[in-house]
Protein backbone atom coordinates (compact mmCIF):
# COMPACT_ATOMS: atom_id res chain seq x y z
CA UNK A 1 0.00 0.00 0.00
CA UNK A 2 1.32 3.75 -1.24
CA UNK A 3 0.14 6.91 -0.23
CA UNK A 4 0.02 9.92 -3.01
CA UNK A 5 -0.63 13.45 -3.05
CA UNK A 6 -2.66 15.04 -5.67
CA UNK A 7 -0.44 18.16 -6.35
CA UNK A 8 -3.57 20.03 -8.07
CA UNK A 9 -5.59 19.54 -4.89
CA UNK A 10 -3.27 20.26 -1.96
CA UNK A 11 -3.29 23.28 -0.72
CA UNK A 12 -0.59 23.25 1.65
CA UNK A 13 -2.17 22.58 5.00
CA UNK A 14 0.05 20.61 6.15
CA UNK A 15 -1.71 18.28 8.51
CA UNK A 16 -0.10 15.24 6.58
CA UNK A 17 3.40 16.05 7.78
CA UNK A 18 2.57 17.00 10.81
CA UNK A 19 0.64 13.86 11.40
CA UNK A 20 2.82 11.29 9.80
CA UNK A 21 5.75 12.82 9.64
CA UNK A 22 7.28 9.45 8.24
CA UNK A 23 4.96 9.42 5.35
CA UNK A 24 4.86 12.89 3.91
CA UNK A 25 7.07 15.91 4.05
CA UNK A 26 6.81 19.50 3.11
CA UNK A 27 8.31 21.42 -0.15
CA UNK A 28 9.77 24.91 0.11
CA UNK A 29 6.00 26.45 0.09
CA UNK A 30 5.06 24.28 2.55
CA UNK A 31 3.15 21.68 0.20
CA UNK A 32 3.40 18.29 1.25
CA UNK A 33 5.54 15.72 -0.49
CA UNK A 34 5.38 12.07 -0.32
CA UNK A 35 8.48 10.76 1.37
CA UNK A 36 10.42 7.99 -0.55
CA UNK A 37 8.58 5.67 -2.69
CA UNK A 38 5.26 6.56 -0.53
CA UNK A 39 5.24 2.42 0.60
CA UNK A 40 3.15 2.34 3.96
CA UNK A 41 4.84 0.06 6.30
CA UNK A 42 2.43 -1.70 8.70
CA UNK A 43 3.19 0.27 11.33
CA UNK A 44 2.23 3.53 9.51
CA UNK A 45 -1.02 2.19 8.75
CA UNK A 46 -2.43 4.25 10.98
CA UNK A 47 -0.42 7.69 10.45
CA UNK A 48 -1.65 7.06 6.76
CA UNK A 49 -5.00 7.07 7.59
CA UNK A 50 -5.09 10.08 9.75
CA UNK A 51 -3.69 11.74 7.12
CA UNK A 52 -5.90 10.96 4.45
CA UNK A 53 -9.33 11.93 6.80
CA UNK A 54 -7.41 15.17 8.07
CA UNK A 55 -6.52 16.68 5.02
CA UNK A 56 -8.84 19.48 4.15
CA UNK A 57 -8.86 19.31 0.59
CA UNK A 58 -9.11 15.04 0.02
CA UNK A 59 -5.53 15.21 -1.90
CA UNK A 60 -4.50 12.38 0.44
CA UNK A 61 -4.77 8.79 -1.37
CA UNK A 62 -4.35 4.79 -0.30
CA UNK A 63 -3.55 2.82 -2.88
CA UNK A 64 -2.53 -0.43 -3.36
CA UNK A 65 -0.02 -1.46 -4.68
FE1 LIG B 1 -1.57 19.28 1.26
FE2 LIG B 1 -3.45 18.06 2.56
FE3 LIG B 1 -1.01 17.81 3.33
S1 LIG B 1 -3.60 20.08 1.65
S2 LIG B 1 0.01 19.71 2.79
S3 LIG B 1 -1.84 17.11 1.41
S4 LIG B 1 -2.76 18.02 4.64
Amino acid sequence: MKVQINPELCQGHGRCYDLAPDLFGADDEGYGLVLGDGTVSQDAKHDADLAVLNCPEQAIELVEE
